[in-house]
């Protein structure tokens, strides 16, 4: 399996291109099956996540090509995200088979789109992953709501709606990102009035929300915890352009504050990083967005100081930055304490920042990090996306060298990480086993 070394060194300077979100592509691409139309969807990500998509879309019967009539637009930065087309004529197909979903619990959101669609849907149960159980309950008893008929059958969903769905209220036990993008395209298609409360207001929900209205939806509340979807008999086709990834904007926005470097991100934007920003001015980046697509983040040369953070739903911190903060807080002056709501078991980075001399105590889903003077490189193991990214956060600043391993979770959600880290002066190779 691939590595990726990390030679510890001086400050990152340079531009960034960010990419478009992956976890806006994911359910955007899903939005297909509602329609007999063709949807163009531009400023796609390069990631083996959008891969697996393509792969479970065409098993279902999905004609995809990539950048359509082969132009691929460049803007301005040179930046080229891709287009995809993707038409649903004929749903070959209502069956998410567990090869893929075991491969990505983001397949789960074909659920809503074929039971409106096509009345039915069998779709693998997920299974867990490295940062929790995860389980898919609140997207079916929402489901339920709208007249599903679930059943849960050797490992999978089985769930029909005999004449098709129909609006309901569905009020969600908890905010789920996942459930509330399910929810949103199921009740496109369902007859009458849907509303849901308690709905996730992640802007990846707002984006889905648009491309959905593009298509001819009708949805109002985008950006509330309430949505209210009046159904359609049927969706068309749409040009849509994925927004850019707010995760991986935090992302670099961390490499920089780490290296006491400075970094334009071109593309992107911080209205969609809720907390984020005032987390990290609180220990000392300078953060600005030109309102114009460009944000510079930069350090002022003084020492970062520690704050606590506690990962809560938009627009609150997002579990997602948790990990990548915790490495800018371990190095930090004094101490900060960072607590996870979301995911019962998002730690993991943990262990292996402490074997890069962090200084960390686990106390239940709150961690204790007390800032300590440089880290030292070391062999670590990546066990999800954004605990691996932090691994190599850490590896930019350390002393030494750091090698990563199991870089296959990057590449799940980081287009061309080494590559733009490189052209900001980090000391980093990708090592192919
Ligand atoms: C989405 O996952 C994101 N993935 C995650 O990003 C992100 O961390 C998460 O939202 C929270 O923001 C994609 O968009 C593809 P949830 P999702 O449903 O939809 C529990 C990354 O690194 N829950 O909001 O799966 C669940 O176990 C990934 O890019 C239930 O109990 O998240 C979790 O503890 C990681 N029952 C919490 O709710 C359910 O039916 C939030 O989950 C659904 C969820």
């Amino acid at each position: 399996m691939d590595q990726i070394r990390i030679t510890g060194g001086g400050p990152l300077k340079g531009t960034i291109a960010i990419s478009g979100a992956k976890n806006a592509a994911l359910p955007l691409m899903c939005a297909c099956l509602l329609s007999e139309g063709t949807l163009r969807l531009g400023n796609i990500p390069h990631l083996a996540d959008i891969s697996t998509a393509v792969h479970l879309l065409a098993q279902l019967g999905v004609t995809v090509t990539m950048n359509g009539d082969g132009q691929t637009a460049k803007d301005a930065d040179g930046h080229a995200g891709r287009v995809l087309s993707l038409t649903a004529g004929q749903i070959a197909s209502t069956t998410a088979d567990y090869e893929l979903v075991r491969k990505m619990r983001a397949s789960v959101l074909v659920l809503g789109p074929l039971l409106a669609r096509e009345h039915e849907a069998r779709v693998s149960l997920p299974g867990g992953c490295a940062i929790g159980t995860r389980p898919v309950d609140i997207h079916l008893g929402a489901l339920e709501e709208l007249g599903a008929e679930i059943e849960l059958e050797d490992g999978y969903v089985v769930a029909r709606a005999p004449g098709g769905l129909r609006g309901g209220v569905v009020r969600f036990p908890q905010v789920s990102v996942g459930a509330t993008e399910n929810l949103l395209m199921a009740a496109s298609l369902a007859k009458g009035e849907t509303v849901l409360e308690n709905a996730a207001r992640e802007p990846e929900i707002t984006d889905l929300a648009n491309c959905l209205i593009a298509m001819g939806a009708e949805i109002e509340g985008l950006g509330s915890d309430r949505l209210v979807i009046q159904g359609k008999p049927t969706l068309n086709g749409a040009d849509y352009s994925v927004m850019p990834d707010r995760i991986e904007t935090g992302t670099y926005m961390a490499a920089a504050a780490l290296t006491g470097g400075d970094l334009t991100l071109t593309g992107t934007t911080t209205s969609t990083l809720g907390a984020v920003v005032e987390a990290m001015e609180r220990t000392g980046v300078e953060i600005n967005d030109d309102g114009n697509g460009r944000v510079r983040v930069w350090r002022n040369g003084a020492r970062l100081k520690g704050t606590d953070v506690t990962t809560l739903p938009f627009p609150a911190f997002p579990t997602d930055m948790q990990a990548q903060f915790m490495a800018i807080m371990a190095t930090a002056e004094g101490a900060s304490l960072i607590t996870e709501t979301i995911f019962e078991n998002r730690f993991m980075h943990v262990p292996e920042l402490t074997r890069m001399g962090a200084d960390i105590t686990i106390n239940g889903n709150a961690a204790l990090v007390r800032g300590v003077d440089r880290l030292k490189g070391a062999p670590v193991m990546a066990t999800d996306l954004r605990a691996s990214v932090s691994l190599v956060l850490a590896g930019l600043a350390a002393e030494g060298e750091t090698v990563v391993s199991r870089v296959y979770h990057l590449d799940r959600g980081y287009e061309r990480l080494v590559e733009k880290l490189a052209a900001c002066g980090a000391d980093i190779e990708r090592i192919r086993e």
